[in-house]
């Protein structure tokens, strides 16, 4: 068995396992993941594209899409990189039993292109049928939006609308609604924005005996600087840009929750090539 599996299995939960959240409704499990600099950036200056995985780190990226039913990205992340979230890199050989993960992308107003790779590849075979997430908020419901989901789902997409919290589409909805549709498993690729919202989630006040949204965070560590111009990402939600009477507002949380960060225990690090991957549990 490659390196790169056998630690993602050792590190990633059963798929017995069935979880439910605070109001006992299934959801699937989730895998936090994204390659950062020693710096803690994890695109160049403006969000450009960087590849900071090495070829070994890539490959364990592969195995991990390889391993999830769905994959998630932003729509900052699908206009930015134009990513195809499919399973390339895995030798033929291992290849016969594997499929690619479902990609889904969170667009609440519907702006993901109609020729982006995702659904180009969908179209010719190479990938699985796009499922794009947005807002139900009836007060978006316009002729031009109608318009982009026709568009959208002319070009291969399914759409789905659920809550927004905050003015971002609602974690929980995204993933009962995800669990609904058959998918037990969920890995998160980023961007900024979405690693930020999913740590929020982690760090949330839960109930006894409620399992924590994420389940695990993976994290490629690659001996770059990129430099203060760089995209970083924020844990919790003490690093948001808003002031606490902000957050109170928008979030209607007690003060005391606003600075909580996810409790996280550490699993198991490895070395990847030059890359250091570093595997934990939120618990
Ligand atoms: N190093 C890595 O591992 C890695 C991986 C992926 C991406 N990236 C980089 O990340 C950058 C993109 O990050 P980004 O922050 O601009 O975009 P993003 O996180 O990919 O997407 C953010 C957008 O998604 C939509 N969204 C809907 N619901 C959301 C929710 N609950 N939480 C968060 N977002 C939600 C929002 O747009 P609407 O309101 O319009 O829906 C939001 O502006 C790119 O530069 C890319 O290269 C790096």
């Amino acid at each position: 068995m490659s390196a790169a599996r056998e630690f993602l299995l050792s590190v990633l939960p059963s798929q017995d396992i069935e979880k439910y959240d605070g109001e006992g409704k299934r959801i699937p499990s989730v895998t936090l993941t994204f390659a950062q600099s020693l710096d803690g950036k994890i695109a160049g200056s403006h969000g450009r594209q960087l590849t900071l995985s090495g070829p070994d780190s890539m490959l364990m990226t592969h195995w991990m899409r390889a391993m999830h039913d769905a994959i998630v990205v932003g729509i900052g992340t699908a206009h930015n990189d134009d990513p195809q979230l499919n399973v390339r890199l895995i030798p033929e050989a291992d290849k016969l039993h594997i499929k690619s993960p479902r990609p889904v992308v969170l667009d609440a107003y519907l702006r993901l292109r109609t020729d982006c790779k995702l659904l180009k590849n969908y179209r010719d075979g190479k990938g699985q049928q796009p499922w794009v997430f947005c807002a139900s908020d009836p007060e978006s419901a316009s002729t031009e939006r109608l318009a982009r989901k026709s568009a959208l789902e002319a070009a291969g997409a399914v759409v789905y609308e659920i809550p927004c919290v905050s003015g971002l589409l609602s974690i929980l909805g995204l993933l009962r609604k995800l669990h609904e549709c058959d998918i037990q498993s969920v890995m998160v690729e980023g961007g900024a924005s979405v690693i930020n919202t999913f740590m929020k989630q982690a760090s949330q006040p839960r109930g006894p005996g409620e399992p924590p949204v994420v389940d695990t965070l993976i994290v490629t560590v690659a001996p770059t600087i990129v430099g203060d111009d760089g995209l970083g990402y924020t844990v919790g939600v003490s690093g948001d840009k808003l002031s606490v009477s902000d957050h109170l507002v928008l979030l209607g949380m007690p003060t005391e929750s606003l600075y909580q960060i996810p409790k996280f225990t550490h699993t198991r690090t490895a070395m990847m090539g030059r890359d250091t991957i570093i595997a934990g549990k939120f618990i």
